[in-house]
This record gives structure tokens, sequence and C-alpha cells, in this order.
């Protein structure tokens, strides 16, 4: 089955409603011309609203970084899966390594969040990625085996097919301006589509995005990669022109 290609930025704690809004009219005519690729943008949660008005219609899909998994109730300062789509979202990032090393988020919270976001309809981008110690350790396989088992907990083939994106994120390449190099990327990310044929996942339907210093200069050598099906990209994605370069690499 082929995988249409996912061109995915998120902006973690960077733009407003307004500046969202801006990004977005001078981004969308210049990624206009590009059909059979996805392209989505994980904002702030104070700028969802804004930005998927603004996004409407212009094939550009609006998400969350973040989600809770109940769907409310006394858990200050979060937002559930059930907001943010009404807010308009339409995806969900969950597990990025900023939850998991600066906010505590576990496999088994990750399994949880995964589950709302699909019960939401929201196409959830699953994060796993290994600590530098963890590679020069020679560890990388045995962390990403068990944050893929622990992570994707008790997901169903339907559910994984229908809603779940994989991104692998090596955590020692994010924001670092160091990229896993082309080989290593492809490596891994072909030992993770083994993974979760394993575990008995439509593997060969599931988009499995690199992130971790995506720049318009590497996107195309790092997408021809055949167990590359997208880019998660932070740092280049703020800026339209640099994240219109990626999406039409
Ligand atoms: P970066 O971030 O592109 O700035 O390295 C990627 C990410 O954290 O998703």
């Amino acid at each position: 089955m082929p995988r249409t290609p996912f061109l995915a930025g998120n902006w973690k704690m960077f733009k407003t409603g307004q500046q969202a809004v801006d990004f977005i009219r001078e981004v969308v005519p210049l990624v206009a011309g590009r059909a059979g690729r996805e392209v989505a943008l994980a904002v702030p949660a104070t700028a969802l609203f804004q930005a998927a008005e603004a996004a409407r219609g212009s094939g550009i899909a609006i998400g969350a970084q973040n989600l809770h998994w109940e769907r409310e109730g006394a858990f200050t300062g979060e937002i559930s899966a059930a907001m943010a789509a009404a807010a308009g979202a339409s995806l969900a990032i969950v597990g990025h390594s900023e939850r998991r090393q600066l906010f505590g988020d576990t496999d088994e919270w990750v399994s949880r969040k995964l589950a709302a976001a699909l019960g939401a309809d929201l196409l959830a981008v699953v994060c796993v990625g290994e600590t530098l110690a963890q590679r020069e350790a020679g560890r990388t396989l045995e962390v990403l085996s068990a944050q893929l088992r622990g992570s994707l907990a008790g997901l169903s083939a339907t559910a994984a097919g229908k809603g779940l994106v994989m991104a692998y994120e090596p955590v020692w390449a994010i924001g670092t301006g160091k990229t896993a190099t082309k080989e290593e990327a492809q490596e891994t990310q072909a030992f993770i589509r083994r993974e979760l044929s394993a575990m008995g996942l439509p593997a060969e339907s599931i988009r499995i995005l690199y992130g971790g210093s995506v720049k318009p200069d590497n996107a195309a050598a790092l997408m021809a990669q055949p167990d590359i099906d997208g880019l998660l990209v932070g740092g280049a994605s703020l800026k339209a022109d640099s994240f219109a370069a990626i999406v039409n690499f």
C-alpha cells in the first residue's frame, strides 16, 4: 500500500494565534502546487482555533502537541482530545521526547493519550527515540522496542491502520543541528517497521516520520529512504519559506 508523504511542523512553544494566522497566510501559496503530500502543523493549544480557521480549505491539517487522556475532569492546565478536536485539530503529537524528558510522560501515559486521540478521531503522531547515552551504549534498538511496546500497548490493528503515524526522533538530533545520517535513520526506521509488524500492526501502511534537525537541505535525501515516509520538523517549521521548502522537497 502506498504511503502518502507526511510533512509536519512542530512549533513547540512558539507563536501566538495571530502569528499562526500570519504564517499560514504566507505558507499556503508556497505549498499549494503540491498534490499527493499531507501537510500538517502542530501548534500551541492557544493557537489551535485561529490556525484551523486560517488553514480551512488549504489542505494543511492543524494539530495539538499534547493531550490529556481523560475527556474532562479536574486536571488543571490540561486539554482533552475532544477539546482539541472541537478547536479544529485533526491530529495530535503524542509522546514527544520533550514531554517524556521534561514533563514526565511515560510509555503508559503515551498509550493512554494515543487511545484518547484515536477515540476523538484525531490522527496520532507517536514519537519514539533514543538518547545519546543510550545510542553510545549500543542500546538503541532495545530502547525503541520497549518504547514501541509500551506506547502502543492495547492498540488494535484496525485503529493503527486508521489513525497511527509513527515518528522516529533520536533525542540527540533534536534542536542540535546534528541529523541522523540518512543511513542511520533508514536502518532504525526499518527496525521500527519490523517491530510494528511483529506486534501485529499493519506496518506496511503505517507512515514512519523522521525528526531531528530536518532542514530544507537534508529533506530530500531523508525522504529518498524507503522507510522514511515523512518528516517532523521543529525549528525549520517556524519560518514559512523554510517549511515550504521542506514540504516541496
Ligand atoms: P528540530 O525538532 O527539527 O528543531 O530538531 C524536531 C522535533 O522536536 O520534533
